[in-house]
């Protein structure tokens, strides 16, 4: 089986790869990513010389790349790659319709060209929009709110016309927060890791009282992996841990396993469009068997953990159009 893993240098591709690789002996991946500022080789060192696993920098954008690597002999396609982080697309959002929307639609394209056997769209609960009490269920219609949010709704929705129109076999996951190692650090957890790390303060949205659910990424493989093996064709599946918490309550979480106090956290301008909830229900991917392994506060930890041995690999990431975005988004 010949896999087409997109976004495959970001945090959640880069460990869906590894997890491929190691778990599953017959598995080839090829990973096309276009090295955007939040790809980065180096998450993969581990498995960059196995014979199993080929990259190739590009662009699911473009047609005529998309097309060459298709020709490696793909059976199926998972789509990681995407433009995903919420406070960027609200500074400006070409890039998110550009990945999001027209990248997908290319792979769509080519997947019915080439025949592949199956498409999985990796997607978010956020296309859901906000909910004060409910859950998300697979039904519920979307809402979308941010730019990166509509983006992401367009790009599921064209996944799903594929399914209606053409009978492209495919699957639509909607995960709530990832969190763990190698994630980028411009995310709520790895920004406050990070940041308390070198001494700095913590920038809380708002009150802090906005709820996420929240998955440690080896739950996230795991659970992928159970979608890739018992999941549908046509089928939509949400992908939930049930652990909701507000930002503060995280943040106090953190602070107290780094031994530090709350002098360190700085209350900030809210987001604009600021979702308040949200709470994804699992229970069609529990039916296939998964559940999650790990608890929050002890994968926490570990995230932590990681965190400081890790040192070299994020501090060369808070630089250069880091420190630029970094200004614009918290001193303005
Ligand atoms: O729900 C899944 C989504 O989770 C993914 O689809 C997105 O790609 C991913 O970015 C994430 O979106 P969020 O907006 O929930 O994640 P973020 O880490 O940016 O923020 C989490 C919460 O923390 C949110 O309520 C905003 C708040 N926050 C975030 C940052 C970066 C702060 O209070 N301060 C911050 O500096």
């Amino acid at each position: 089986m010949k896999f087409l893993i997109t976004g495959g240098a970001g945090f959640m591709g880069s460990n869906f790869i590894r997890y491929l690789i190691n778990n599953y002996p017959e598995f080839q991946v090829v990973n096309l990513d276009k090295l955007t500022y939040a790809g980065n080789l180096e998450n993969l060192k581990d498995i960059e010389n196995n014979p199993r696993y080929e990259f190739v920098k590009g662009d699911i954008a473009d047609e005529k790349m998309v097309d060459k690597v298709m020709k490696k002999g793909i059976d199926q396609i998972i789509n990681f790659a995407a433009e995903t982080h919420v406070d960027r697309s609200i500074l400006g959002a070409k890039s998110f319709i550009m990945t999001d929307v027209f990248g997908t639609y290319t792979l769509l394209e080519a997947a019915r060209k080439y025949g592949v056997k199956r498409y999985i769209q990796v997607s978010t609960d956020e296309v859901f929009g906000s909910t004060e009490d409910g859950e998300f269920t697979e039904e519920t219609a979307f809402e979308p709110n941010s730019p990166y949010s509509a983006s992401k709704a367009g790009g599921d929705h064209m996944v799903r016309a594929y399914w209606k129109t053409f009978g492209l076999p495919t699957i639509v996951t909607h995960s709530c927060n990832f969190y763990g190692p190698y994630q980028y650090p411009e995310k709520l957890i790895p920004l406050f890791i990070t940041n308390l790390v070198e001494g700095r303060k913590v920038p809380v949205y708002g009150d802090g009282l906005n709820i996420r659910e929240w998955i440690y990424v080896p739950d996230y493989c795991q659970a992928l992996d159970t979608i890739i093996q018992k999941g549908e064709d046509g089928e939509v599946y949400n992908i939930g841990t049930g652990e909701r918490k507000t930002n503060i309550e995280i943040t106090r979480l953190v602070l107290e396993i780094m031994g530090l106090d709350e002098a360190m956290i700085e209350y900030v301008k809210d987001r604009p469009g600021h979702d308040r909830r949200y709470a994804v229900n699992s229970e069609k991917l529990r039916r296939l068997g998964w559940e999650p392994e790990h608890s929050f506060e002890q994968a926490l930890k570990e995230t932590i953990e990681w965190y400081r041995e890790h040192q070299d690999w994020w501090k060369k990431l808070k630089s250069g159009e880091y420190l630029k975005y970094y200004k614009q988004q918290y001193n303005r």
